[in-house]
């Protein structure tokens, strides 16, 4: 079994998405087989993984834009297919995402990308959603002129807090982050994960994180999961994870960048 994430005792753990026994493949390739996972909610998950071994197919799945082979994805206590196609929007009006490719579309400006859930899945007047657009700008630490910015005029952080903006724009209980801090130097990196962890404790958000960053997992993670061999390799907290003895985690926990990090844990 996982660990329990640090804030919350084992009673009052809501399990808001559960895997089980999930295939998903492409062709004649097979990226995962039988893998179990449980989010719970209001923790930061932080999901781990060689570069391929399917961490953003996985992620995909999850958000049903991946189609499985086998296995059940149950989210809010749901089987997703189960669900009509009303019901389905349903679920998906309580999730945001952060993809890790297209985080905005280019054509538009930050406040329209923001609004393009809203108009989704939301009937509010224009002046409606101008305002709710600039809460959430104001939210992930924007000033309110990169409003009418397009994603060309803005720096690689931005486009990660407006992309964040967007991923909150419906207030999600729960979002995914695929990579949200890759490209960004370690001080933008940092402030992003300060930014995830704030707005974690602020909103009550189950985070679905999947990263590289060895300080985000040291940082703001409260249990990380590490993806390997089309499974879970491990879960737990940083300590279970530190502690496993299989090959690819002790590289990664216990090579040079991670004795780095590990040294001084801030
Ligand atoms: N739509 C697709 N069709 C075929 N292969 C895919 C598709 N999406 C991903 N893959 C393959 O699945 C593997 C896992 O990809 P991905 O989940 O992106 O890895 P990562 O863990 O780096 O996020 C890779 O080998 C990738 O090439
Ligand atoms: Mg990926």
């Amino acid at each position: 079994m996982p660990e329990q994430p640090r804030h919350s005792s084992p009673s009052d753990r809501e399990t808001v998405i559960r895997v089980r026994d999930l295939e998903v493949g492409f062709g004649e390739r097979t990226i995962m087989k039988g893998l179990d996972l449980d989010v719970y909610r209001g923790e930061i998950l932080g999901f781990v993984g060689a570069s391929g071994t399917g961490k953003s197919v996985l992620t995909r799945a999850i958000l049903g834009l991946v189609p499985k082979r086998h296995g059940t994805i149950e989210v809010f206590g749901e089987d997703l297919d189960a669900l009509s196609a009303s019901e389905r929007r349903a679920v998906e009006k309580r999730w945001g995402v952060l993809f890790q490719q297209g985080a905005l579309f280019s054509a538009l400006t930050v406040k329209q990308n923001i609004q393009v859930p809203m108009r989704e899945y939301l009937s509010l007047s224009s002046r409606l959603l101008d305002e709710l657009a600039m809460l959430k700008i104001e939210m992930v630490g924007l000033n309110s002129d990169a409003a009418d910015k397009f994603p060309s005029e803005l720096s690689g952080g931005m486009i990660k807090r407006a992309a964040l903006a967007r991923a909150l724009a419906l207030d999600p209980e729960i979002v995914f982050l695929d990579e949200p801090t890759s490209g960004l130097d370690p001080i933008g990196a940092g402030d992003f994960d300060e930014l995830i962890a704030t707005l974690q404790r602020t909103l009550g958000l189950t985070v679905f994180m999947v990263t590289h960053d060895l300080d985000s997992l040291h940082s703001v993670c409260d249990r990380i999961a590490a993806l390997g061999e089309g499974r879970i390799l491990a879960s737990g907290t940083i300590e279970t994870l530190l502690a496993s003895d299989h090959p690819w985690l002790r590289a990664y926990f216990h090579g040079k960048r991670a004795r780095a990090v590990l040294a001084d844990p801030g």
